[in-house]
Order: structure tokens, then C-alpha cells, then sequence
């Protein structure tokens, strides 16, 4: 269980936001196996939200059963606050997070993301802004900065609490770490002293060994997923059931089945938005195979959507024959083709 401001949530797992991965097909999958205790949507321009129509855009596209679900806001600009949080009650958010962490180039050159850590002034006007413009669980996202300096690091976090931030994820790498590094759990402990509010730790969580661990070092009241989540859909479950006792059975995973489920949670898409969303996908869900990067290059290579999904029916063919035996392929690709 995690309590952020006025909101309780069933298990202290979240997904990480991102881009091009958390939309609606993957939200759905993810709940099949449950354990996941909040969801997220990827970073959504605060600028371009409220022109959004919430049943086409991509971004926003979403089932009555994708709950609860955390919206997170990429802004630049104090101003774009207000009209995003009315956007954000219209679309019936649980939970509102900011992206402090940001680090692509582009997001920094137009004043989002992780540049914002440099500027605490501006930081405290967004937080101060969407404190008072939503009632809603408040939170953020954030790096360690960029180098490490307790110091700063502790006036950043405890401006963010002092503002009414409800909850903070820290993702335990520097702005310029890349993700070869190994995340520095225990600064997420540090900020975890420092705080009252909930403390999520993120980075490098890929096995229920690794949650303990970053636990262990951390002491965070919750922990947040981002890539495994596409790799191992089920791990939010295994988790939860090992390390939190949360009683949810462990299905019998069948990778082709769970790589077909996802692929009809993409006919929600237009059909142009499929084939990118099935080639990101497919990047984290082939890790699960020894000879993978076969399967992630036939998709990557393929034209559209039903191409892709052939190519992975002759990969599950040659390697995961039994479990391709469960798939409906034919239903699979007639639903992918447009
Ligand atoms: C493809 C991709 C897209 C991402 N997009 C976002 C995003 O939209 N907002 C965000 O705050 N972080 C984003 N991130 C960072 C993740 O939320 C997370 O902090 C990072 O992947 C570390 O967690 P992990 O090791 O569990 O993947 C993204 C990461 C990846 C791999």
C-alpha cells in the first residue's frame, strides 16, 4: 500500500513514465498480471495538452480500466500550469507528476526535463502554481543532478516538499549517467532522510533480487519500473507477491501469448501509430530470448504492422514453437491490418 496526499494505492510499484511505451496497450498487459500499484502515462507537453482530443491523441488514448493512473507533464513554462491541470481533471487523472528529470537534448533546449534542476527558482513557481491550481496527488521526477552534491541535492528536494509536492521518484543517476551506469541506490536513501513525503526509488530495477536490494540500500517507500516493465510485464506481480506479500497468483507466462496481447492492445492506435509502438516494444520484449535481437531487427526492418507481427510468428516458430501453439496468429494479424 502507498498513501500519496489523498489517495491510497494498492502496492507501492509504479510504472515509470516513458515515451513511446506507456500508452494504452502496454497499461493494459500490465494489468493483466497485476501488482502494479499506480500506472503512468508517458510525458505529455503541458503547452499541447489542453488542445488535445483525449479519444484519438495517442498519448492520451485510454480504457475505463487503466486506473489509477499518474499523468506526467513536461513544462517549460509556469504559464502552461492552469490549463493543463483543467485538461488533467477533465481526463480524470489520479495523479499528476512533473518530469524534472528529463535529460534528451531537445527537452532541455526547450527549459524542460532535467534543466530545470539548475533553475530553483523556476522550479518553485511550477510547483507552488500546480499546488494550487489541483487537489489531486502532486508529484515529480527527478535525477540526482548533475554531479553529486548533497548539498544542493537536499535544498532541491526539500523546496519541492516545502511547495506541496505529495511524493518524489528519484531516479538514482546523475543527468549525464547513461544506463550502463549502476544506479546509486543509496542517494535515494539520502533523500529519503531528508524527506516527510514519500520517496520512490528508480533505476535499474530488472528481478525481484534487484527490488530488494535497491530497498535495502535505499529504504524507499516505493519503487518504480521503466524498462523491465516492457521486458517482463509480470515482474510488477512477482514483486508484489515476494517482497510485499501482496497474495496474487503467478500466471503461466507464454511470451508469444503476452507479445499477441500487446500487439491487439495496439488496434486501439490509428494504424499509422502501430508499427513504431510495436518496434519499441519489441526492443525491450526480445531481451527475454537468447537469440532475440533477431526477432528485434525483423520487426525493426518491417514496413507495417502485419509484416512485424509475421516476422515475430516465424521467430516464435523457430525458437518458442509451444508456446506460439496458444496464439491465434491469423486473429492477430487481420485485427493489426488497417
Ligand atoms: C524509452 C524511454 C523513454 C522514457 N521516457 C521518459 C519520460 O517520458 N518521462 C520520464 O520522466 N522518464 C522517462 N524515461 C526514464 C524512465 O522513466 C526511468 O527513469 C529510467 O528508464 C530508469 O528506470 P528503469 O531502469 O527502470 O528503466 C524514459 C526511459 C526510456 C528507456
Amino acid at each position: 500500500m502507498l498513501k500519496i496526499h489523498n489517495k491510497i494505492f494498492s502496492t507501492p510499484l509504479l510504472l515509470a513514465p516513458m515515451a513511446g511505451l506507456t500508452h494504452s496497450a502496454l497499461r493494459t498487459l500490465l494489468l493483466s498480471y497485476g501488482g502494479i500499484g499506480l500506472l503512468s502515462t508517458e510525458m505529455l507537453s503541458a503547452r499541447r495538452l489542453p488542445v488535445e482530443n483525449q479519444r484519438i491523441s495517442p498519448f492520451l488514448i485510454r480504457s475505463e480500466s487503466e486506473k489509477p493512473l499518474s499523468y506526467q507533464l513536461l513544462v517549460t513554462d509556469v504559464q502552461q500550469i492552469a490549463p493543463a491541470m483543467d485538461a488533467l481533471h477533465r481526463f480524470a487523472a489520479d495523479c499528476v507528476d512533473i518530469n524534472f528529470g528529463c535529460p534528451a537534448p531537445r527537452v532541455r533546449k526547450a527549459g524542460g526535463g532535467s534543466s530545470l534542476m539548475s533553475d530553483p527558482v523556476r522550479v518553485r513557481q511550477i510547483i507552488r502554481t500546480a499546488r494550487r491550481e489541483t487537489d489531486l496527488p502532486l508529484t515529480a521526477k527527478i535525477r540526482l543532478g548533475e554531479d553529486l552534491n548533497g548539498p544542493v541535492l537536499r535544498d532541491f528536494c526539500l523546496m519541492l516538499q516545502d511547495e506541496g509536492l505529495d511524493m518524489l521518484t528519484v531516479h538514482a543517476r546523475l543527468r549525464g549517467e547513461s544506463f550502463c551506469r549502476k544506479p546509486r541506490w543509496e542517494w535515494v536513501g539520502k533523500v529519503k532522510q531528508w524527506l516527510n513525503i514519500p520517496v520512490v526509488a528508480n533505476g535499474g530495477i530488472f528481478s525481484v533480487e534487484d527490488a530488494a536490494g535497491c530497498l535495502a540500500l535505499s529504504g524507499a517507500d516505493g519503487l518504480m519500473i521503466g524498462r523491465a516493465a516492457a521486458q517482463k510485464p509480470w515482474l510488477f506481480a512477482e514483486i508484489a507477491r515476494e517482497i510485499y506479500s501482496v497474495d496474487i497468483p503467478m500466471p503461466e507466462i507464454v511470451l508469444p501469448q503476452l507479445y499477441a496481447q500487446f500487439a491487439l492492445g495496439l488496434t486501439r492506435f490509428r494504424p499509422e501509430r502501430r508499427l513504431g509502438r510495436l518496434k519499441e516494444f519489441t526492443h525491450y520484449f526480445a531481451l527475454n530470448y537468447p537469440f532475440g535481437h533477431h526477432l528485434a531487427m525483423a520487426v525493426q526492418k518491417s514496413t507495417t504492422p502485419v509484416l512485424a507481427w509475421q516476422q515475430a510468428v516465424d521467430f516464435f516458430a523457430r525458437t518458442d514453437p509451444d508456446g506460439l501453439k496458444v496464439v491465434e496468429t491469423r486473429e492477430v494479424a487481420a485485427a493489426l491490418s488497417p
